[in-house]
């Protein structure tokens, strides 16, 4: 039996689509915090077993994951001072129950010299905890979500303008569509125990080239505007809703792409699933389709 937590979350639903796809819905159990959600009832009704699991609660943990083979974790979007205690109670209630193989979503280039406040505060301890859990682990570092660049596109259309931090350097993208089919394969398939996985697009690319491909996909002139890495957070917050409280670590994210921490490109997308990730021109067509639809 495999499992995957955080399942009404983008990704979490994402991962559950392709494991129905790839086990069907005896094949898996569908872990969240709100078994009751319309879609958590959806997948119950359709036979998926789904369970709750809050990290938040560990003393639930090892009931969440009893007769789990193999699971993933979805990283929570707490704040930093808290995800760590979150993942470890995770990894222990897996340990507990006895699961075998433990996957992760953690975050390109992880490492504590990062400037990235989540890689050292949150992905890289959870990494070393995970290795020295004694199960067996699949670490999936993803490069930033594509879909991030979309966010606020009403606005971007509206007025022409890309505005983000770090832009003046390529930075490391995928689309998080493409991260649910993975993470799903890694669970499904074997041949990925004890493996670090680094997950992004072909091509780096910096906001201007970002702003260019925009510009062709809705046929409109998009241009790049930087904003700097310590006014991004209330930028997010004003913009996407994002409370500041949890944007201010963003700060260090922006630093890290400013400084080339993302200006990588791995072929590991494609050695999991044996097929290349969508480009970035693809991801936003496919963008521009959904929003095409009535
Ligand atoms: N690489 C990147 O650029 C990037 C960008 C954004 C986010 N992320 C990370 O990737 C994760 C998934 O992204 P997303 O877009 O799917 O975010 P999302 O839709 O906001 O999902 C948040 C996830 O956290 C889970 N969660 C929250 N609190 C939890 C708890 N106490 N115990 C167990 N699970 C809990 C939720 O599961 P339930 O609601 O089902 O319990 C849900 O799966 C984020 O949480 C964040 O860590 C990465």
């Amino acid at each position: 039996m495999l499992m995957v937590t955080g399942a009404n979350g983008n990704l979490g639903g994402q991962v559950v689509s392709n494991l129905l796809r790839l086990v069907g819905p005896s094949g898996f159990v569908a872990g969240t915090r709100d078994p009751e959600s319309p879609f958590a009832r959806e997948l119950s009704e359709s036979g998926v077993d789904v369970r709750r699991t809050d990290f938040d609660d560990p003393a639930s943990l090892e009931k969440a994951f009893e007769g789990v083979e193999a699971a993933l974790i979805i990283s929570t979007y707490a704040e930093n001072s808290v995800r760590p205690r979150q993942n470890l109670n995770a990894i222990e209630g897996a340990r507990r129950a006895g699961v075998r193989r433990l996957a992760y979503t953690s975050f390109a280039g992880a490492n504590p010299q990062s400037l990235a406040d989540q890689s050292y505060e949150v992905h890289y301890p959870t990494e070393q905890a995970l290795i020295a859990s004694g199960m067996d682990y699949t670490i999936l570092r993803h490069a930033l979500y594509a879909d991030i660049t979309v966010n606020d596109l009403d606005e971007t259309l509206a007025t022409g303008v890309l505005r983000r931090a770090g832009g003046s350097t390529p930075c490391a993208y995928i689309a998080r569509d493409d991260l649910g089919v993975s993470a799903a394969t890694v669970l499904a398939k074997s041949g990925h125990e004890n493996r670090i996985y680094t997950e992004t697009m072909a091509e780096p690319l910096t906001g201007a080239e970002i702003a260019a491909l925009m510009s062709d996909v809705f046929g409109r002139e998009i241009r790049y505007e930087a904003v700097s890495a310590e006014a991004w957070p209330q930028y997010m917050s004003e913009h996407w809703g994002i409370p500041l409280h949890l944007a201010k670590s963003s700060v260090g994210s922006m630093k890290a792409i400013e400084a080339g921490e993302f200006d990588i490109s791995s072929p590991d997308y494609e050695t999991i699933t044996g097929r290349p990730p969508q480009t970035f021109e693809q991801f936003l067509r496919g963008v521009a389709a959904k929003r095409a639809k009535p």
